[in-house]
């Protein structure tokens, strides 16, 4: 006679979370036709939102950028679909790696690796008013003090709405192993990073080195890139907790196929891409990109080195948990890889 009680109170809390969920309709016309007179006061060409500039239904010829940005959203709308049968309805949650600019009418979905440090020094002086002029002198632990900057999770269901719908929604994506092995080598390889060592290393050697020795077992600092994978592929270890954000994929930080992200930007095209955004957002006369130190990057013929180690079996679990960002974002199968 239990049982049925409980299920009735299963029941009940689930339809009690329905109500705190967010209905987000993505009109399939115009979205920048919706914007109406809310705010006028658009820094971009001729008073336009970024989202109108985009989406100017007056333009004759498309540039270049455009083109290409056209085709990115639609390779990721097909796969989307493909790949996905069932629609879930977003929880702010969902939201807290988006980043708003309610100056310029932007939201940004920020995924750690990919250049995120200068994004949110951008979007610090885009919101700041005035506080700071130059990116480059923000310093880099100041632009992740989340006080900082303001995320979508933090706004009412309406505000997040008319944000979703009215915004230029961008973000940044990169070749997922060689972010992988940018995130190992961030996180395991440098001394400084001890938070790290001590959340996630001394995990990882307890779980999947064979006769660790004390010393490993306290300071978690001395972890493998095989280690690692074996941790990211055990399934014990999702089930525990969802993954750190810095080897989190960028299909579960930024849901790209709920959000509809009007721009990606690709880290191999990282000058480029955000030039064009922050023309599409009128401000380039006023704030540039910092163009990346190339020195320290993680590069393809690295990240081919630190796979080396990995067996084909291990490769082929590694490449299925990170098989929509491959699909999504349009990045092939790595040559160095030897499974077939
Ligand atoms: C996908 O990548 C291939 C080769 O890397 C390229 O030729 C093609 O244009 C890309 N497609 C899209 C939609 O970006």
């Amino acid at each position: 006679m239990r049982k049925p009680k409980i299920c009735r109170l299963v029941v009940a809390t689930c339809f009690g979370s329905f109500v705190l969920v967010i209905f987000y309709f993505q009109s399939n016309s115009n979205p920048a036709a919706e914007q109406g007179n809310f705010w006028n006061g658009w820094q971009g060409k001729a008073g336009r939102s970024p989202l109108q500039t985009l989406y100017d239904g007056d333009q004759v010829e498309l540039s270049a950028a455009q083109v290409t940005h056209q085709s990115r959203r639609d390779l990721l709308d097909r796969t989307c679909q493909a790949y996905t049968r069932k629609k879930r309805v977003l929880t702010p949650d969902d939201l807290k790696h988006l980043i708003v600019d309610d100056r310029h009418g932007l939201l940004y979905c920020y995924v750690p690796k990919v250049a995120c440090t200068n994004w949110k020094r951008v979007l610090m002086v885009l919101t700041g008013d005035g506080k700071y002029r130059d990116p480059l002198k923000i310093p880099a632990n100041e632009a992740h003090v989340p006080s900082n900057l303001r995320t979508l999770s933090e706004y009412s269901t309406s505000e997040i709405n008319h944000r979703l719908r009215n915004y230029l929604k961008f973000a940044f994506v990169r070749e997922p192993f060689e972010r992988l092995v940018s995130a190992y080598r961030n996180k395991f390889t440098r001394k400084y990073n001890t938070a790290f060592h001590k959340r996630y290393g001394t995990k990882i050697v307890k779980r999947h080195r064979p006769d660790p020795s004390d010393e490993a077992l306290e300071h978690g600092d001395d972890v493998s890139f095989e280690e690692f994978v074996y941790y990211l592929v055990d399934p014990h270890t999702q089930r525990e907790e969802p993954f750190n954000e810095h080897w989190e994929r960028v299909h579960s930080l930024c849901h790209p196929c709920i959000i509809h992200y009007d721009v990606v930007g690709k880290y191999e095209t990282l000058d480029e891409d955000a030039r064009y955004i922050l023309q599409l957002a009128g401000v380039s006369d006023r704030v540039q990109f910092p163009s990346s130190s190339k020195s320290t990057r993680t590069t393809d013929d690295m990240t081919a080195q630190f796979f080396r180690k990995i067996s084909p079996f291990y490769q082929k679990k590694l490449y299925n948990l990170y098989k929509m960002d491959f699909l999504l974002f349009n990045y092939s199968l790595p040559t160095y890889l030897n499974f077939r």
